[in-house]
């Protein structure tokens, strides 16, 4: 199964087209010569910048020289109103301490601990479901909302405070795009429409709202051991500091918006990909039935094919498709001058399609995780090096939980094909419609 590619485009892209085309669709504002390109060069009237393909390259940006390419902060200009100095936007020691709180939440056994909040999520969501043709987007985003609400507050989707919160954020996202001309030109005034203002506080005020109820219930002792009590109990090891009530807030809001918009990315194209790809559906849908029967986080790891499905889809559609790096001092890649402030993009999307580095890029076929892990740099859904996702563990498993699920209580059935498009993340242009089928509690598989 070939799935779709945003069209070819012209070689040459003027600034103006390639602004365009950045803020309606930014895959097919990429030339096709770059799935197979090492490197290749932008020039604008204002800065340079580099897409980097080859690996030891990658692995250099984000790896071995993490300082000397710190994020740059173009690209999440425009989301400040509401992430505030999150961990996202932040760098240096500010950056350091942040992750010093937070990686302790995500680390080792604690996806276990979420796995019981994905599960009943998950089967809230198929409960939601009937027979007939599907909008996967909303549904996706709805379910990994729930999921994120209950990881992290012990709340469902249905409360009164997180539908609220759920309904600003879409809110929010249709206002404010995330591509601005500001994060092409540097002197371009960084400019916030009142709505994506007005937007960003309410939702700042509701999750102030969720976080002083959780500090309240941690000061009486009866707060749940779930994600926000734990990142807010951890001090910082080196310092002692603990987050304070704004920093939380910061923090909460980029939990939300990475933790749910990625996630109901991935499952909206699992599901897709499954419908365009019948034998694989069958395969998946056969052992979710096994693990539904009797379903726990140790039957996690019988499900095999399913999470070959996950890693093959975050191949084809990684959620977060490229992310951005600023040169601090001036280097040299492949012989070229690479200045100071020079952006570096690196791009899961093209190297999960590199043609140099895959058999067959286009195709889903999830058996090829069956023969060979590729070069670690070479799929990079999750980023790498001292700013990788911290929630890749988390996520992982809710795709996996929320794709077994599905599948073994509905077949799946394409009607048009999706194109993928850069919102937030990789969304499908015209949304993904499927048809669904229940299936029969006796004749499921
Ligand atoms: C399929 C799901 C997910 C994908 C593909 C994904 C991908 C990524 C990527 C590529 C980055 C690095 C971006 C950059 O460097 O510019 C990132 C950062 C981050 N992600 Fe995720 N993510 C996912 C789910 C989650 C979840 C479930 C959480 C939390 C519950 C989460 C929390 C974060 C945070 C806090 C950062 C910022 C880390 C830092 O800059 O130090 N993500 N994610």
């Amino acid at each position: 199964m070939k799935p779709p590619k945003p069209e070819a485009r012209p070689k040459q892209v003027s600034l103006w087209r390639y602004w365009k085309l950045f803020r309606q669709d930014i895959l097919s504002a990429q030339p096709p010569h770059l799935y197979r390109a090492k490197m290749a060069e932008f020039r604008t009237p204002w800065f340079r910048s580099f897409l980097v393909n080859e690996l030891e390259l990658v692995r250099k940006v984000l790896i071995d020289m993490p300082e000397v390419f710190p994020k740059s902060d173009r690209v999440t200009r425009g989301l400040r109103p509401l992430l505030g100095q999150s961990v996202f936007v932040t760098n240096g020691k500010a950056w350091t301490q942040q992750r010093r709180i937070i990686d302790p939440a995500f680390e080792g056994g604690r996806v276990k601990e979420s796995f019981p909040p994905m599960l009943a999520a998950a089967e809230d969501a198929a409960d939601r479901i009937g027979p007939g043709v599907l909008d996967i987007e909303a549904m996706a985003s709805h379910a990994t909302a729930d999921i994120i609400f209950r990881a992290l507050f012990s709340r469902t989707i249905e409360d009164a405070v997180a539908q609220e919160t759920y309904a600003a954020f879409r809110a929010f996202q249709r206002v404010q795009p995330v591509a601005t001309m500001a994060a092409l030109v540097p002197w371009w005034p960084v400019r916030h429409a009142r709505p994506a203002r007005r937007a960003a506080a309410r939702l700042r005020d509701l999750i102030s709202q969720l976080v002083a109820d959780r500090q309240g219930e941690i000061a009486k002792g009866t707060a749940p051991p779930d994600l926000a009590t734990k990142i807010m109990t951890t001090k910082d090891p080196e310092t002692g500091r603990a987050f304070s009530k704004t920093e939380m807030v910061d923090q909460v809001a980029i939990f939300f918006l990475a933790g749910h918009e990625t996630s109901a990315s991935l499952l909206g194209w699992a599901l897709w990909c499954l419908a365009a790809a019948p034998d694989w559906g069958a395969q998946v849908a056969e052992e979710a039935g096994v693990f539904c029967a009797n379903p726990g986080f140790a039957g996690l790891s019988g499900l095999k094919v399913t999470r070959n499905v996950v890693r093959e889809t975050l191949r084809l559609y990684p959620p977060v498709p490229m992310f951005v790096r600023e040169a601090k001092i001036e280097q040299s890649f492949r012989g070229r001058r690479v200045q100071k402030g020079a952006q570096i993009v690196v791009s899961p999307w093209h190297l999960g399609r590199h043609e140099t580095l895959w058999d067959s890029p286009d195709h889903f076929d999830p058996a090829r995780w069956d023969h060979r892990s590729p070069p670690r740099e070479a799929w990079l859904p999750f980023s790498a090096g001292p700013r990788v996702c911290p929630g890749a563990g988390f996520a992982m498993a809710e795709a996996v939980v929320l794709l077994a699920v599905l599948m073994s209580r509905f077949k799946f059935e394409t009607l048009e094909p999706p194109m993928p498009v850069a919102h937030l993340t990789v969304r499908a242009k015209d949304g993904i419609r499927l048809r669904v089928t229940p299936r029969q509690a006796s004749s499921r598989f």
